[in-house]
């Protein structure tokens, strides 16, 4: 899909010939005396345009207008979350097969870098089509959306990081929608290496091979009931000065989780295809990163494989060695994720990252703790879990921070290893990341639990591509920060 910026004068955007245009209306009537402002005055003092972001009325060929359909929407005041609401509910509105170019008249309201990237962000969510295993999808019939400002040059920025990020979140939702026998380890590692192929991205796979000689007996145990063989994907974005620390990034790579010997119940377990949403992340971030080419290191790190039920499968009360030498007892096959994130976040200590954070859809617990609206954000470092929570908010989308005290790490102690892998029901998302701070000793780390907010159940089914825009604008916000040279700080 392709956005553009056309600097308009009011007489200019009536005449903006289009397939449909969408004019974002401010909550006064703008004075002026050209088509564009006598149909939004009489709209809005006619009261047939509903007061409230994303309301909107349709016209058909209205006076001085070139395209046929004219849609009014309502947009506020125009910062980031409402032209999210007005775009995404303009163009949701007008998508349709004969639909291919809509302009999006931005002159009356006062838009900012922010509020562009937002609303590109919103046009691309309201017309996305998962088409990959699908024929008789009907695809994008949207394939250009042309934004008239009042100052294009001023908006540049703006489009520039809205099409990054668009970049993004659709990486990440294709490859989190894919099924798992479109999406196995072997095939994410592939599309990690061709996200190489433009040059600013570095790509290396580890097999079964490697991660054994790594010591990763947590992340093998959890692969050994799979005939899909495991991978490790290391990923390298280099926008900053080389010896520069890097962000880590770890996304939780599950391409099918059945539960393993712990079987799940068949009700929705087609929804553990999306158990790979924390790794489909760190992809579309990185895929955001190569285009934006923010000036900041990033490592990437994604184990990833199946958790199956089969007669090789790893058992309850199999005791493993992880990578940090520690031994688990694992009680619980169908707590897996944590397996393979503990090694994968032992490996991230030798790039003395200057923070490590881990992407998982990882509990049950934390979707009914935090529903589908805000991922659970876990940190032992202060400044980190501000950082993240900031991004959030500015990117608009959502996280909350939840608590680390030690004694929700008491169910995790085992008489026949160093810890368990499970703690019993009660505050469930917590003793998951408990589990995980086991191996963050020396790190400055945070922990994302995305299971409520990484996919859409029922009708609307799909990857939603989150938290793509919470990690893109941390590592932007981080990369206008100092760097810290002298990485790997102690937790605070
Ligand atoms: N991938 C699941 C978590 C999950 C479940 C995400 C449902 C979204 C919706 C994870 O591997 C898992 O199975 N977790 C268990 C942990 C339990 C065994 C301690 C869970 O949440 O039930
Ligand atoms: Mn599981
Ligand atoms: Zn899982």
């Amino acid at each position: 899909m392709n956005f553009e910026l056309k600097t308009l004068t009011p007489a200019q955007a009536a005449e903006f010939p289009a397939d449909a245009l969408i004019v974002l209306v401010p909550d006064t009537a703008p004075k002026g005396d050209t088509p564009l402002h006598r149909l939004v005055a009489q709209a809005i003092k006619g009261a047939d345009l509903e007061a409230g972001v994303g309301k909107s009325l349709a016209t058909y060929r209205p006076e001085g207008f070139k395209a046929a359909r004219v849609l009014l929407v309502r947009a506020g005041a125009a910062d980031g979350a409402a032209l999210r609401k007005a775009v995404g509910a303009g163009i949701a509105a007008l998508k349709g097969p004969g639909v291919a170019h809509i302009g999006v008249i931005a002159t009356l309201v006062a838009i900012d870098n922010a509020g562009l990237r937002s609303a590109v962000q919103a046009a691309a969510e309201a017309s996305y089509v998962f088409t990959t295993t699908k024929p008789s999808a009907k695809p994008r019939a949207l394939a250009r959306v042309s934004f008239g400002v009042a100052d294009a040059n001023a908006l540049r920025e703006g489009l520039r990081a809205g099409k990054a990020l668009v970049a993004g979140v659709e990486f990440a939702k294709e490859w989190a929608n894919r099924p798992a026998n479109h999406a196995t380890p072997s095939m994410l590692a592939e599309a990690a290496k061709k996200l190489a192929r433009g040059g600013t991205i570095k790509t290396d796979v580890l097999g079964p091979k490697q991660v054994e000689a790594l010591g990763m007996g947590a992340f093998m145990a959890v692969a050994q009931g799979s005939a899909q063989p495991l991978r490790f994907i290391v990923m390298h974005y280099q926008g900053g000065t080389k010896g520069d620390a890097p962000v880590v990034l770890v996304g939780k790579g599950i391409t099918f989780d059945t539960g393993g010997i712990s079987l799940k119940p068949a009700g929705e377990m087609d929804e553990m295809k999306f158990d790979m949403g924390g790794a489909a992340s760190v992809l579309g971030t990185f895929a955001a990163l190569a285009e934006l080419k923010p000036a900041i290191n990033v490592v990437g790190l994604i184990p990833t494989c199946e958790n199956m039920p089969d007669g090789l499968a790893v058992k309850p009360g199999d005791v493993v060695r992880s990578m940090s030498g520690q031994t688990i007892e694992i009680l619980n096959t169908d707590a897996e994720g944590r397996l393979i994130l503990c090694d994968a976040l032992t490996y991230a200590a030798r790039f003395k990252p200057r923070a490590v954070v881990d992407i998982a859809t990882l509990t049950g617990a934390c979707v009914i703790a935090l529903g589908a609206v805000r991922s659970g954000l876990f940190s032992t470092d202060d400044g980190l879990a501000d950082a993240l929570r900031q991004a959030g908010e500015t990117a608009g989308d959502l996280c909350w921070r939840m608590p680390l005290d030690d004694d929700y790490a008491e169910g995790l102690k085992s008489n026949f290893a160093d810890m368990g892998n499970v703690a019993g029901r009660a505050g469930g998302a917590i003793t998951a990341a408990k589990f995980l701070q086991k191996f963050t000793a020396e790190l400055r780390w945070a922990h994302l639990d995305i299971a409520g907010t990484a996919w859409k159940s029922g009708a609307a089914k799909g990857s939603t591509g989150r938290p793509v825009p919470l990690l893109l604008q941390y590592l932007i916000d981080e990369s206008q920060r100092k760097p810290a040279k002298a990485a790997a700080r102690r937790k605070g």
